[in-house]
């Protein structure tokens, strides 16, 4: 006789990246608070928000209970039941034995955090930010000259898309995007692309290859003649000193509906939301390479003393690929 788990095992870890996507998609829409929700993982993964009871139906199911909400309010966990608990926005503990494949457990580990950004963006009426670099052992985002291809490993690639899935914007300065010339769509994981988000720019910006990518919604922030595209908005917020404050951009986009929001560099982009405490979550990809003299994933004025330094409330580091992980959220 084949068992519940026998049909779906082969295929935990897409099982649960559904989940995850359904998931995600659930609390965007859920206007109200959220203590808890439930998720099944399996051949037809559900998600019910702030209801006692589970989806039903063959597969894994979590509970999950939210920050500050204790995991012994709940019903008792029922058979097959896992409970975890999201202390903060990143660390998610495991309450029960879960008899999840190793490898979907780490999905949700890495990823239901993230599903959670539009509880907090509403908290704070600013879009929820994430931000992530590949950097070398010495700190570079790219070299010199401006190269940065590819300084992240193949799972780094892979980890960066599911982050694009789950926000509902991803976020670049001209300068990458003149560099690079990125798509900045999801395609080493499944998922909807998000709006693509580009500040700075003036007249000099090329949109197109952003338009040519995919069809998706297109911002651009900040001065400039209007885009020919009709995908391309044009996004005109006050300046100072020529620079565009960054709360101002994430209560923009927050209104826009745009609730949760990948920053995906350069540093001189990052930089900023970070001097204005503006980053929720930083994720720095670190690979075992050397580049000497390049761009610093992070541009700040000089500080005197080593107590001065950004410090992180709290942070993980995995093991992704060839490189490592720092995930943490930069004390305010
Ligand atoms: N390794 C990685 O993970 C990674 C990721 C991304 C990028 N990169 C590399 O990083 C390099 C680019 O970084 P970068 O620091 O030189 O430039 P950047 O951050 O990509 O772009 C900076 C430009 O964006 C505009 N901008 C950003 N924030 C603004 C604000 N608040 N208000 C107004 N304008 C704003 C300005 O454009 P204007 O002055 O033109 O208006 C500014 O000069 C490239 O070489 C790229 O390959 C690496």
């Amino acid at each position: 006789m084949t068992t519940r788990q026998e049909i779906v095992e082969p295929h935990a870890a897409a099982a649960c990246w559904r989940a995850l996507t359904l998931l995600a998609e659930a609390v965007r829409g859920h206007g109200a608070p959220i203590r808890r929700c439930s998720l099944l993982i399996g051949d037809a993964p559900a998600v019910c928000l702030d209801s006692l009871t589970p989806p039903a139906g063959d597969g894994w199911r979590i509970s999950l209970c939210l920050d500050g909400e204790s995991a012994s309010n709940g019903p008792p966990a029922g058979a097959g039941e896992s409970r975890y608990r999201l202390d903060d926005l990143i660390v998610l503990r495991r309450l029960t034995d879960s008899t999840l494949p190793s490898d979907a457990a780490a999905l949700l580990e890495i990823y239901l955090p993230y599903c959670m950004a539009p509880v907090h963006a509403r908290r704070v009426r600013r879009s929820f930010t994430v931000s992530h670099f590949a950097q070398s052992l010495d700190g570079r985002i790219a070299t010199d000259l401006g190269d940065s291809r590819w300084i992240g490993c193949t799972e780094n690639l892979v980890h960066a898309h599911r982050m694009r899935a789950l926000c509902d914007g991803i976020l670049i300065g001209a300068r990458t995007l003149r560099t690079d010339h990125p798509a900045l769509t999801v395609r080493h994981a499944e998922g909807s692309d998000p709006i693509r988000i580009v500040v700075g720019g003036g007249v000099d910006v090329d949109i197109d290859c952003l338009a040519r990518a995919g069809p998706g919604r297109i911002l651009l922030i900040g001065e400039g003649k209007e885009p020919a595209s009709p995908q391309v908005e044009r996004l005109a917020l006050p300046t100072e000193n020529g620079r565009i404050g960054t709360t101002a951009i994430l209560r923009e986009l927050y209104r826009r509906d745009i609730l949760s929001v990948y920053i995906e560099g350069g540093a001189a982009t990052t930089s900023a939301f970070l001097a204005e405490n503006n980053i929720d979550v930083l994720q720095l990809h670190i690979s075992p390479l050397i580049i000497g003299p390049g761009i610093s994933s992070f541009q700040k004025p000089a500080i005197r003393s080593v107590a001065e330094s950004v410090r992180f409330d709290s942070h993980v580091y995995r093991s992704v690929g060839d490189g490592m992980l720092f995930v943490g959220r930069a004390a305010s």
